[in-house]
């Protein structure tokens, strides 16, 4: 697994000119990023015969997406061939047993199959089962099936209090083994949840809050842990803080904002979701155009978020909206179709740059995901890592588990 890790560094800080920029910024310049030009012509000459309808579906179908930009990556392909032969895939759509429809009423139709999913990536697992604590628990969806299913006890921890009450009164009305503790996961004192005897589960904890989860946990020997890590940027760190000793000697020193990268995926949300991104984005991009000529805007400007029913108004009525939002006077005439198709051109170019920078995404999020394995690794646990579901019911579907080696 080290020596996958820092192969993989390599071919990221390798390629770091084709992931480490924002497509939004850079195609406001209306060009390709310099170094494209001078290291890989035939790229851009590519990029430059391809279509909107072309690139959406690239968009939609992963393996061609690979496919096309394994011509100018080659050492893409098989990274994300290694990718796939280390994570188990599963992704079968797990049905719940008998009696436990009633567990699942009202939770949502994703969310349910997440969490039959994950009961059945950790069945997989050899060894014991629980007590369970469920870390950052929201109403304690997924541990209600774990506490039905192995019938042992499951601590939901979790800081909204309105969460706590109402999987208490569900858990309690089910006649089901759980007990929920408000707290604040980055008190010192939620430490004290995660004894030896624990196996530690977590369902998309963002960020800082799985990390933390991950020091308690090996810190205090829980016997197991289980968890599928989310938002990888909401951090308190200006960087990216490495948790394994192999990340923290690597060279690969990553932002807050490049963390965003491996979520910046333009797949989810339907047909209606993407119109609207793509109007919004057409209409941001045409008013720094527009900004720049006829308001003076030296650098991009920021605009407010934009209630998506007013974008049905047209070009002109967001960058008079724009505009009032920031206190800035439009002259009585302007070219509002010259805008809008600059917006229109520079949108293209910005999905193609995102369709390179889509090629570097999940082999990023596999860096992230090796980094927790080898700081689990280091701390005495054997690990595993699958995909627990497809794509589309959750982008982030990495899913990794660690045993504690001397417990068995
Ligand atoms: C993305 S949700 C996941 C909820 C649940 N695991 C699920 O998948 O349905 C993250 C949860 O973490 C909780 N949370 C946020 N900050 C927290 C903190 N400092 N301590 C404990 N829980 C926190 C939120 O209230 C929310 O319920």
């Amino acid at each position: 697994m080290k020596a996958t890790f820092n192969q993989l560094t390599a071919f990221l800080l390798r390629h770091q000119n084709y992931w480490r920029f924002e497509p939004f910024l850079q195609s406001l310049c209306s060009c390709y990023p310099t170094a494209w030009q001078e290291e890989l012509p035939p790229l851009i000459d590519w990029l430059n015969t391809l279509d909107y309808q072309y690139v959406e579906a690239m968009q939609n179908d992963p393996k061609r997406h690979m496919t096309e930009l394994g011509q100018f990556f080659p050492d893409m392909m098989a990274y994300q061939q290694l990718l796939e032969q280390s994570s188990l895939t599963t992704e079968t759509v797990q049905h719940p047993l008998a009696d436990e429809a009633r567990l699942l009423t009202g939770v949502p139709g994703r969310k349910v199959a997440q969490i039959l999913a994950i009961t059945h990536e950790i069945e997989r697992q050899p060894g014991v089962k629980g007590p369970w604590v469920e870390w950052c628990s929201g109403k304690g969806y997924l541990g209600r099936l774990l506490a039905f299913r192995y019938q042992a006890p499951v601590v939901s921890f979790e800081y909204q209090q309105a969460l706590c009450d109402s999987g208490q009164v569900f858990a309690d009305q089910q006649h089901l083994p759980m007990h929920f503790v408000q707290g604040d996961a980055f008190d010192a004192s939620a430490s004290q949840l995660l004894t030896s005897h624990s196996h530690v589960v977590a369902l998309h904890a963002c960020g800082d809050l799985h990390t933390v989860m991950l020091k308690h946990a090996v810190a205090n020997g829980c016997q197991a842990i289980s968890f599928s890590p989310c938002c990888y940027h909401l951090i308190q760190a200006e960087h990216y803080q490495p948790m394994s000793l192999t990340a923290q000697q690597s060279a690969l020193l990553l932002s807050r904002n490049e963390l965003r990268i491996p979520l910046q995926e333009t797949v989810t949300g339907g047909e209606r979701v993407r119109r609207h991104r793509q109007t919004e984005m057409v209409y941001r991009l045409g008013f720094q155009a527009l900004g720049k000529d006829v308001l003076g805007f030296c650098d991009y400007e920021t605009v407010p978020s934009i209630k998506k029913s007013l974008l049905d108004s047209g070009f002109a009525h967001f960058c008079q909206w724009a505009c009032d939002q920031k206190g800035w006077v439009l002259p009585a005439s302007v070219d509002w179709h010259h805008y809008q198709r600059i917006g229109e051109q520079q949108f293209l170019l910005m999905e193609k740059l995102s369709l390179v920078q889509g090629g570097f995404r999940r082999l990023l999020e596999w860096w992230l995901i090796l980094d927790r394995m080898l700081f689990l690794e280091e701390h005495g646990y054997d690990v595993t890592v699958s995909e627990f579901c497809t794509r589309a019911t959750t982008p982030r579907n990495f899913f990794i588990q660690g045993r504690k080696r001397h417990s068995r």
